[in-house]
């Protein structure tokens, strides 16, 4: 007698019981829960697969680099092409192919290694005042240097990473040397120094302080939606600026498998899931954003702003242009 077959047999047994247990995707989001939730709920309820999120407010490749292969998480969840670049160059990330995500998410909105994907975009725009700013006065990025709105530009940090984005558009579009010149006239028209967030910007403008304000589109939804701002969106127009030759500067919401995912086959599936028209439509709907899968539409107060052309540019080159963008700001001191 060996007691081997009983070894087997519990092996076995523990086989098949392994799988039931191991149904679920783990998250680290930079994104709010209210969110992400509404999206995780409907993912399990379709699959069965649990989802665990932990939400972060900073440190989310800092912690991911400390816990190394050993990581429970799967996919990370964010804003900007910027971090999800940073999780890729720290070498965080794995890439995915897949053709339901190749359907889904338009060329320019994913990396072409299929490291990070885009999941919905969000414009910056031109909040401009109704009553001292006429229609079609803003039609270009170019313009917000012209000396006609000296003292009249309300904008946040020039080294906030939505702006950054915008900068690093300006050289890929233009060239290190016209981006410069642009970003010197742009601070020469400024109201004030740059401070506080896109939303900030609007208010200064309903205050009296300046005529137009750079910012995302939905801050317009955000401050609609709150009793305190709602003042402050009523004072302005949603205008749609383009780079010339281009289109509107967009950045992305977005997706990356970590290198270390324990759960792939079900991370991939939530990846999956989360380009299909319906949970593009619930994720870009609670923060209104656009969604990107075809066929999709933005929630109709979105809509109501006006449709614009994106810039067709792949957000992985001004990922690219990134730190000489912030150099760039630096040197022009655009927040002194
Ligand atoms: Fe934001």
């Amino acid at each position: 007698m060996t007691p081997l077959p009983k070894l087997a047999l519990s092996l076995t047994a523990f086989a098949l019981a392994a799988p039931a247990l191991a149904e679920e995707v783990n998250i680290y989001s930079y994104r709010q829960p209210e969110l992400i939730k509404p999206l995780t709920d409907a993912f399990t309820a379709e699959t069965g697969i649990a989802v665990n999120v932990a939400y972060l407010e900073k440190g989310m490749v800092e912690r991911l680099q400390a816990e190394g292969k050993r990581s429970p998480a799967d996919l990370i969840f964010t804003v900007d092409i910027s971090r999800l670049n940073a999780a890729v160059q720290a070498g965080l990330t794995q890439p995915v192919t897949s053709e339901t995500l190749t359907a889904n998410v338009p060329d320019i909105y994913h990396d072409p290694e299929g490291h990070w994907w885009g999941l919905t975009t969000r414009a910056r725009i031109v909040y401009a005042s109704k009553t001292r700013v006429p229609e079609g006065e803003v039609t270009t990025y170019e313009d917000l240097a012209d000396p006609k709105w000296k003292g009249r530009i309300c904008t946040r940090s020039g080294t906030n990473a939505y702006n950054v984005a915008l900068t690093s558009a300006a050289i890929y579009h233009h060239g290190e040397e016209v981006a410069k010149a642009w970003l010197e006239g742009l601070k020469q028209n400024l109201a004030r120094k740059p401070q506080g967030n896109d939303r900030a910007q609007v208010k200064a403008i309903w205050a009296g302080e300046c005529d137009i304000a750079i910012g995302n589109t939905y801050y317009m939804g955000q401050m609609l939606a709150d009793p305190e701002q709602k003042e402050w969106a009523d004072s302005v127009n949603v205008l749609f600026p383009v780079f010339e030759g281009a289109g509107t500067h967009v950045n992305i919401s977005g997706v990356a498998m970590t290198k270390a995912a324990p759960n792939k086959d079900n991370a991939l599936k939530m990846m999956e899931f989360l380009t299909s028209p319906q949970a593009q439509e619930i994720y870009a709907h609670a923060n209104y954003e656009y969604p990107i899968a075809p066929g999709t539409e933005a929630d109709a107060l979105v809509t109501s702003w006006g449709s614009f052309e994106a810039d067709p540019v792949n957000l992985m080159d001004l990922a690219r242009l990134r730190d000489e963008a912030l150099k760039l700001t630096e040197t022009v001191d655009f927040d002194g």
